[in-house]
């Protein structure tokens, strides 16, 4: 490793920070000789109504996968996220909002956070929800979300946020899945200045006929644009607000309750229901919240995700406001009303902890020194990054035209799954190197194992496993916990597979190398194959689709689809808009592909498996590494594919 990549951490920052270098190896090492101990201590930052005795039960081995910890104690997040901050700091901000229009801005206190998640706390008892009830949240980056989730934490609900891009079947699937009572979202969003007709989705979504679940939808008054009404089922928030008492004491809730469900796509199947809950989910997120980010309090900080992904859930609502943080939600997209919007947001709240993903950061570099021109960002501290490999060029970009070269840049590795950060560096105590993730936080085990799964020593590559729970681990697939132990516990006896790859190198850094499973990581949006591919079959002209993931220069991974059309349907431009379309309407934009090409027949092996490597070598140019094709049962499709693959570009 060159001198030059590395980025050791200054003895000033060291001494500032929360965590330096010995603290660190301190710590990591009591987290993982004696769990127990360490998270009980750790616990402490959590307001426990019954306080537990058991530390951590857990289990991976594949008979019997059962992951519990703080078992018997109690809590209610929503207490955690605000009322006890009530005394310290009542009326500091808790949530800056920004509009989608740079006028539009809000600053939200703690008190008022209180006062309004009470009042729709109570609210969602009068329409009769309850404790274990799954309420779906489909809405804009609006302060009422925040209020929406903490809302049903607070009675116990499970909530389970649906992303405001998501077309109506798949908001259905995931509403039928949830056996969800409510659905809460607004007239419209609004972002880059366009109109999201989010209550007009959620109309469509409730006409497929297993939506009968739902009982009442709740609307949020974004916009004030035309939208239908069915007078016995939809209620304006608004009108709930207006009467609404504004004391709701916290439901005692026990710590492997569930908090909430997030949907995530995988290699296989329909999307899974990831079930996170409460006890441990909050404490790893705030810990990790807190050490990672260096948070301090009084700082401004600012998660570029949705809260519509797992990003937003623990690092723009629970982990934020359970350490009393100044968390800043942004309704627009980067670069509206211009490339500067980033920068302009940055000094116009004096944000201090940026994070954001890769693929905004490529995009902001694209605009060349454009997207930072006129901007001050002095109030910068530290930078954050998620969501996919950061290419050491986007890394290098950030660094210096965003951070003036003054601001480390943690580079986190986790997963919807992991419920919170996994690999990272802490700043005061992690040299930096571009392009890694660099070592696990407190409590994470992780191991390289090869494919038939033995763990591999020292610096190497391999399949990226984590040998023990932490709190913030998910505790099951919703209602489907055969397939949480099939799809995590399997592959590899007694591990957790995280479906990456990696590489250590000799200072036992990480280096994360993408998915090593079907799985395409889209702008930091995650799709499975096999999801994308059923989409286009259910089109009448599709026979057949295969799709396979090529490097895209802003989005990191492009969606590439080969299709087999059912006999008598011709090829041509338009039926490849048509395409585009329907993956839009069955799944959303971010599931829209970057190139169809039209396939004769597709490579499969004699028992009918399509060889997705091979698609992979034609789609990226690389001919000459197809391997052997001999096995295949029809190889004469293969050079036609790469024919009809060169004339294309
Ligand atoms: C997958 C998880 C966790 C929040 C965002 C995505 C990839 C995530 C990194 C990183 C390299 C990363 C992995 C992972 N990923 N962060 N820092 N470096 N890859 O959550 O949708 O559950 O996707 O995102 O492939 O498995 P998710």
């Amino acid at each position: 490793m060159s001198a030059a990549s590395l980025y050791p951490v200054s003895p000033e920052a060291a001494a500032q920070s929360l965590t330096d270098e010995a603290t660190y190896k301190a710590m990591y090492q009591q987290s993982v000789v004696n769990p127990d101990g360490f998270w009980r201590e750790q616990a402490e930052r959590i307001d426990w109504i019954k306080p537990f005795t058991r530390v951590k039960q857990t289990s991976f081995d594949d008979h019997h996968v059962d992951i519990k910890w703080f078992a018997d104690g109690t809590l209610n997040v929503s207490a955690n996220c605000l009322d006890r901050h009530l005394d310290t700091r009542g009326d500091e901000i808790a949530i800056i909002w920004e509009g989608d229009d740079p006028a539009d801005h809000r600053e939200i206190t703690y008190r008022e956070l209180h006062h309004e998640v009470s009042k729709f706390a109570n609210a969602l008892r009068g329409q009769d929800v309850h404790r274990g009830d799954v309420v779906t949240i489909y809405m804009p980056m609006v302060p009422e979300v925040a209020v929406a989730m903490l809302a049903c934490a607070r009675i116990g609900a499970i909530h389970s946020v649906v992303f405001g891009g998501f077309s109506p079947e798949a908001l259905a699937g995931r509403i039928i899945d949830g056996n969800s009572k409510v659905v809460i979202t607004a007239d419209e969003g609004l972002r880059g200045g366009k109109k999201v007709p989010l209550k007009g989705n959620v109309d469509e979504a409730l006409t497929n006929p297993q939506t009968r679940c739902v009982q009442k939808i709740i609307v949020v008054r974004r916009t004030g644009g035309d939208i239908r009404w069915h007078p016995h089922r939809d209620i304006w928030y608004e009108d709930l607000m207006r009467v609404a008492g504004d004391v709701c004491a916290p439901k005692e809730m026990g710590a492997e309750e569930p908090l909430f469900i997030l949907y995530t796509s995988g290699s296989t199947g329909k999307p899974k229901g990831v079930l996170h809950t409460s006890g441990g989910y909050l404490l790893y997120a705030a810990l990790t919240h807190e050490r990672v980010f260096d948070y301090r309090p009084g700082e401004v900080y600012w998660c570029t995700a949705d809260v519509g992904w797992i990003t937003g859930h623990s690092y723009i609502i629970y982990g934020p406001l359970a350490n009393g943080a100044t968390t800043l939600i942004y309704e627009g997209v980067p670069n509206y009303p211009g490339v500067t919007r980033i920068a302009r947001i940055i000094d116009k709240h004096q944000v201090n902890i940026l994070y954001t993903a890769p693929t905004a950061i490529r995009s902001m570099m694209a605009e060349g020194p454009a997207a930072m021109e006129g901007a001050d960002g002095s109030s910068l501290r530290l930078l954050g990054t998620v969501g996919e490999p950061i290419n050491p060029e986007a890394w290098h970009w950030y660094y210096e035209t965003v951070g003036k070269s003054r601001c480390p840049v943690v580079d986190t590795w986790w997963q919807t799954e992991t419920g919170g950060i996994l690999i990272s560096p802490l700043p005061g105590a992690t040299a930096l190197k571009p392009g890694s993730a660099t070592r696990p936080f407190f409590g994470v085990v992780p191991g390289l194992v090869d494919n038939l799964g033995n763990l591999l020593e020292g610096a190497t590559e391999g399949n990226l496993v984590i040998l023990d729970s932490w709190p913030g681990q998910m505790r099951s697939i919703y209602r489907d916990h055969d397939r949480f132990v099939d799809t995590y516990f399997k592959t590899f006896r007694g591990m957790y597979f995280t479906g990456d790859g990696a590489r250590r190198d000799e200072d036992g850094y990480y280096w994360i190398t993408g998915r090593v499973d079907d799985v395409l990581n889209v702008s930091g949006h995650r799709m499975g194959t096999a999801e994308i591919e059923s989409a286009m079959v259910a089109h009448r002209k599709v026979a057949e689709a295969a799709v396979v993931g090529v490097p895209h220069p802003l989005k990191g991974q492009g969606i590439y689809v080969y299709v087999t059309l059912v006999a008598g349907e011709e090829p041509s431009d338009q039926l490849r808009q048509e395409l585009q379309q329907w993956v839009r309407k069955e799944i959303g934009p971010i599931a829209v592909p970057d190139v169809i090409q039209w396939a004769p027949g597709l490579p499969k092996t004699r028992s009918g498996k399509i060889m997705r490597r091979i698609l992979r070598k034609i789609a990226t140019d690389e001919h000459d590494a197809l391997g052997d094709i001999s096995t295949l049962a029809d190889p004469g499709v293969v050079p036609q594919l790469i024919e009809t693959h060169n004339q294309m570009r």
